[in-house]
């Protein structure tokens, strides 16, 4: 919901974006450079080389500087989890691109103006270079005989140093969520234990974020949650990216791809914290649910390890908004997901016809404030 309310913000604001006004980073990139991609040893190493932690410059890092897809350079078939390394790498050029424009949009003047410690800038330009390994690690997890994704070009909805940051918290604790889902698509236990690894790097960033820039207490309780369709997560990041603007070679992302009606909370929603009765918004008018009226629907809630089900009244819907209270039972930590489902606990994801929805509920201050 966040994420979705906050695209909604930057669309009804008057100001002109600094970062899109600035151009977007996503030409084309030298085809005859990022072909030699494909060999895995081409390049800085991540692990090795210090670009991939302590690397200060404003210019993209490798290989973020080397944005066509990469076409296979073996014919046969696809190597076991190349399908869920290929959506995890195209969701890391969407985070990627996300740090290096703030690189590029801000200094470390904007941040301290902006009340955040002197050190504000060169964690972002460390995150932003953390993600450049991932970019690498990906593309080398996938097998030379399928194509590694390029990347789009991107518009995110930051106006200012604290509503990126701001975006910075929702996206981190999202990414840990969707790699819950994603570990679960993997085959391998390599690749298992490479995701668990990734999910471990964005609880730090996440964790940074909390204490250094929020001032508040990190922890989010014994579990953070899991949410097992991590491409209902992915496909929201969509929104994220500029129409028709991918590399033709890349494949459909998210693969699968449900294309679920967005969901949000109404936008009088004064709170989202566990306990408060809000209103459901699909804010896609082009992409509206479809309610059975014989079925019993649910609005289910992922947090921690669990989730729990509310049963919705779909009847009225759209002349009646459907409402309903977020699990009271829940702790005001980490992170709520919310789908709409036709049963309870969303056993498949295909039970699943909306959202899902990202609710950040630490800080609490923050989650009122990206309603
Ligand atoms: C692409 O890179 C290669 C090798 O670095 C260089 O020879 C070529 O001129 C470059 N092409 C363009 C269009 O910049
Ligand atoms: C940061 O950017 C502002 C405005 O563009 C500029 O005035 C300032 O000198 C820059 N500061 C640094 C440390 O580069
Ligand atoms: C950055 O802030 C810290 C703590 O507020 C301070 O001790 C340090 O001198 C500052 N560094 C610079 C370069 O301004
Ligand atoms: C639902 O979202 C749409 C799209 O952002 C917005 O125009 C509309 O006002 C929202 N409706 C409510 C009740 O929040
Ligand atoms: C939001 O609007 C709905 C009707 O559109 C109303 O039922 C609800 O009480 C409102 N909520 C708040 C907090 O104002
Ligand atoms: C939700 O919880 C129920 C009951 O614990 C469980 O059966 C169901 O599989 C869970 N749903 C998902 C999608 O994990």
């Amino acid at each position: 919901m966040a994420i979705r309310s906050l695209l909604q913000l930057c669309l009804l604001s008057p100001l002109i974006s600094v970062a899109n006004a600035k151009p977007i980073i996503g030409k084309r990139g030298n085809f005859s450079d990022t072909q030699k991609l494909a060999d895995p040893t081409y390049g800085p190493v991540p692990g090795e080389d210090p670009i991939f932690s302590t690397y200060y410059g404003v210019e993209a890092p490798f290989p973020g500087n080397l944005r066509d897809a990469i076409l296979p350079t073996k014919a046969g078939p696809p190597g076991k989890d190349d399908v869920v390394w290929q959506n995890l790498l195209s969701a890391e050029w969407v985070i990627f691109d996300f740090y290096q424009q703030a690189v590029e949009a801000f200094n470390e003047t904007a941040f301290i103006k902006a009340g955040m410690p002197n050190t504000t800038y060169k964690r972002i330009q460390e995150i932003r270079n953390n993600e450049a390994g991932h970019l690498r690690i990906f593309q080398n997890q996938i097998s030379p005989t399928s194509v590694k994704p390029g990347a789009c070009e991107h518009q995110f909805p930051f106006y200012d140093p604290i509503s990126f940051l701001a975006l910075v918290t929702v996206l981190e604790i999202s990414s840990m969520a969707f790699l819950t889902g994603l570990v679960q698509d993997a085959k391998l236990p390599s690749s298992q234990a490479a995701m668990l690894a990734i999910a471990e790097t964005e609880a730090r960033h996440e964790v940074w974020s909390l204490i250094e820039i929020w001032k508040t207490n990190p922890f989010g309780g014994p579990s953070d949650t899991v949410f097992p369709y991590a491409n209902q997560i992915l496909d929201t990041t969509n929104g994220f990216i500029v129409p028709g603007s991918c590399p033709p070679e890349n494949p459909e992302y998210p693969s699968p791809r449900q294309k679920l009606p967005a969901l949000s909370a109404a936008k009088n929603t004064t709170s989202l914290t566990p306990g408060s009765n809000i209103g459901l918004n699909f804010t896609d008018p082009t992409n509206q649910p479809k309610f059975d009226n014989d079925k019993q629907y649910y609005a289910v809630f992922f947090h921690g390890i669990a989730n729990v089900s509310v049963p919705i009244d779909t009847s009225c819907w759209p002349a009646q908004e459907i409402r309903v209270t977020i699990p009271e039972k829940f702790e005001t930590k980490g992170v709520i997901v919310a789908v709409v489902a036709d049963a309870p606990g969303a056993p498949t994801k295909e039970n699943v016809v909306a959202g899902p929805g990202v609710i950040l509920e630490q800080p609490s201050a923050l989650a009122t404030k990206l309603l």
